[in-house]
C-alpha cells in the first residue's frame, strides 16, 4: 500500500544513504525476472535496457533509506515507468520529448498512458493482483507530466528515475539525448535536476555519484 509522503522537503531518510558507485549494488533477487522477460522488446527503445534496471539498483537503495516504503510497489513501478517508450512513434521520441518544454510533449502524456497498458498487460497473468497493478499504473501515469508525488513510493520512483542520470552510463546515453557534450550535460544535472529531487538520501547519491562521474570524464577540462 502507498504511504504518506511528508511534508517536510527534501525527506529526510530513516537509515543513512548508500552513496557508493552504483554499479558495486545491482538490484537483488530474482522475483522481477519474469516481468522483465515479458517487455524484453519495449526495453529495446530509448535506452530502456540501460534506464531502467540502473534505475531499479537506485530504487532499491533508496528503499533501504525508506524501510517504510512499500519495496515491491516501488520495484515495479520504476522497472515499468518508461516501458511505454516502446509503443510510441519512435521517430517522435528525440524531436519531441526531448526538445522545448518536453515535460509537457504530447509524446510524454503518450507514453506513459502506453505504460499503463503494458502494466495491466503482464501484470495479472504473472500473478500480481488487480489493487497492485492498479497502485503500480497510479505512479506510471504522470511520473514525468504531473508536478506533485502522491505517495512516498512515488517520491522514491521520481528520485530513482533521475538519479541514474548522475553514473556516467546515464551521462552517456542521456547527453546524446538532449544534445549536450558531457561537460554541459553534467552543468545540467547539478543546477537542475538535484533541486527537483525529493529526497535528501536521493540528493546525498546524485551529489556523489556526479562527483565521480565528472573527474571520470574529466569534465573541467574537456569542455
Ligand atoms: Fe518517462
Ligand atoms: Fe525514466
Amino acid at each position: 500500500m502507498p504511504t504518506a509522503l511528508p511534508a517536510t522537503r527534501p525527506v529526510p531518510g530513516s537509515r543513512p544513504a548508500d552513496t557508493s558507485p552504483i554499479s558495486l549494488t545491482p538490484a537483488l533477487g530474482d522475483d522481477l525476472d519474469p516481468i522483465w522477460k515479458a517487455v524484453v522488446p519495449e526495453t529495446r527503445t530509448r535506452g530502456n535496457d540501460i534506464h531502467l534496471p540502473i534505475s531499479l539498483a537506485y530504487a532499491e537503495r533508496l528503499c533501504d533509506a525508506f524501510p517504510e516504503a512499500d519495496r515491491l510497489l516501488v520495484r515495479v513501478a520504476i522497472q515499468l515507468h518508461d516501458i511505454g517508450w516502446g509503443r510510441v512513434d519512435e521517430d517522435r521520441i528525440l524531436t519531441e520529448g526531448f526538445s522545448g518544454d518536453w515535460r509537457k510533449a504530447a509524446i510524454r502524456f503518450e507514453h506513459e498512458r502506453q505504460g499503463c497498458l503494458v502494466a495491466r498487460e503482464v501484470l495479472p497473468p504473472l500473478g500480481y493482483d488487480a489493487g497492485f497493478v492498479e497502485q503500480v499504473c497510479a505512479i506510471i501515469d504522470g511520473h514525468d507530466t504531473r508536478d506533485e508525488a502522491w505517495s512516498l513510493e512515488d517520491a522514491l520512483v521520481r528520485d530513482a528515475d533521475r538519479l541514474w542520470r548522475f553514473d556516467h552510463a546515464g551521462i552517456a546515453l542521456a547527453s546524446g539525448w538532449f544534445r549536450m557534450d558531457p561537460a554541459t550535460y553534467t552543468d545540467r544535472l547539478e543546477a537542475e535536476i538535484i533541486p527537483e529531487l525529493l529526497t535528501a538520501p536521493a540528493i546525498a547519491m546524485a551529489t556523489a555519484e556526479l562527483n565521480r562521474s565528472r573527474a571520470l570524464l574529466r569534465t573541467a577540462v574537456i569542455r
